[in-house]
């Protein structure tokens, strides 16, 4: 069935209706400062529209993982700014999810208002895993909409989170994608149907465990995976190569040997990499072989060798996925090797490509190296969003829409 999508809701009428909105405002901080705003600004346009056609909008969100109910630093007050900021028109935030404040201030709503309410994982029936605890919650949201309330849906980087706010109010209130939830599945179709080739995967980040679905579904699909950042070590340290202290996770040796025994012409990992004895921005970086990492010292980016075979293996692609940065991108010393693989992802983009970057770290790294957004086709919101797509999971949040 055809998801609904907010053209569908407007054309309905959302003026002086209540409007539930769940974005991704999971934004990076640094002492209450937001280090990249992507997320919020690409959260702006479902809510301009809704708050300029007259609906009384509640927005909710998350921010960080809190385990222990509401703590102060993971206040949503410093979204709430940027968000006014972003929109150009004061958006207040309620001091509770759904309680005394969040019910009075959304029944003071006027039409056009915007009010966020405070980090919807304070409340812990947010994740619960018991059904009937997040309906429970699901139910409060929805009330602060009213009864002849809609919900839209537009925080892509959750909607594989089977979550309240994501997917139980779904069940609830008439449901629509939000502009952004539709722009993100639409390049993921086009991405998964209508793939030319060659195709080129590119990976990395930290946690290689986080990865190796997405690999074994695109081994047989892509024609090259590059694998650079904290993950490439693991896959070194199956190849019986010694990495000193860089980030290892042992559990994965053997699932790494493994696919690079099925698929090792698919598979390209870095030849070289930049070491330094600690995890420090002014440590000494210094080029190593890849099956050369002295002991004591840990790798923290690919090196240029590396980053030129990358280049030569995405400058043809047509297809490119690009999922985590190659190294430790906010250390300016570490930091050549993510930059190279984004301008080879551009120079191939440039040459008629269609290039997706996915995910929260490397859509970060873009902006804050200073790479021209508009380099790439279309950089996504969502991080574990866009990987359980191309795994070929299930996503909660998108199935309850259909
Ligand atoms: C993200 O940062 O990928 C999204 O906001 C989802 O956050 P989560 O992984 O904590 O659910």
């Amino acid at each position: 069935m055809a998801v609904k999508n907010l053209d569908d809701l407007l054309a309905e009428g959302v003026s002086g209706r209540g409007v539930l909105v769940r974005s991704d405002l999971n934004v990076p901080l640094d002492n209450g400062n937001i280090t990249d705003p992507g997320r919020i600004i690409a959260s702006v346009p479902t809510l301009k529209a809704l708050s300029e056609a007259g609906a009384k909008v509640v927005v909710t969100a998350h921010l960080g993982r809190p385990k222990n109910g509401p703590a102060p630093e993971f206040s949503l007050a410093p979204v709430a700014a940027a968000l006014s900021d972003q929109l150009g028109r004061h958006v207040q935030l309620a001091g509770d999810v759904v309680g005394t404040d969040a019910l009075a201030r959304a029944e003071g709503l006027t039409d056009g208002d915007i009010l966020l309410l405070e980090n919807i994982r304070f409340d812990p029936r947010e994740t619960s895993k018991d059904d009937a605890e997040r309906l429970a919650l699901a139910r409060q949201l929805v009330e602060l909409v009213g009864d002849d309330g809609a919900f839209v849906s537009d925080g892509f980087g959750v909607v594989h989170r089977k979550q309240a706010s994501v997917y139980d109010v779904a069940t609830l209130l008439p449901h629509y994608a939000g502009t952004l939830v539709a722009a993100e599945i639409k390049v993921l179709e086009q991405l998964t149907s209508s793939t030319d080739r060659p195709y080129a995967v590119v990976l990395g980040g930290s946690k290689v465990s986080d990865k190796l679905a997405v690999i074994e579904n695109l081994a047989t699909k892509a024609d090259s995976i590059v694998i650079g950042g904290g993950m490439c070590f693991t896959f070194l340290a199956s190849q019986g190569v010694s990495v000193g202290k860089s980030l290892l996770e042992e559990s994965m040796i053997d699932t790494c040997r493994k696919l690079l025994e099925d698929y090792g012409d698919v598979i390209h990992l870095p030849v070289d990499i930049v070491v330094a004895d600690e995890f420090s921005a002014d440590s000494t970086p210094e080029v190593v072989r890849a099956d050369q990492i002295p002991d004591g010292k840990m790798g923290l980016d690919v090196g240029p060798g590396s980053v030129e075979r990358f280049t030569s293996l995405l400058s043809n692609a047509q297809t490119i996925f690009w999922n985590g940065p190659m190294g430790v991108f906010e250390f300016p010393a570490f930091a050549a090797g993510t930059k190279g693989v984004a301008e080879a992802i551009i120079g191939a983009t440039g040459k008629g490509g269609f290039s997706v970057v996915g995910g929260g770290d490397s859509a970060a790294a873009v902006r804050q190296l200073g790479l021209p957004e508009d380099g790439f086709s279309h950089i996504s919101t969502g991080g574990g969003a866009s990987l359980e797509y191309l795994e070929g999971k299930t996503l909660p949040g998108i199935q309850i829409l259909q």
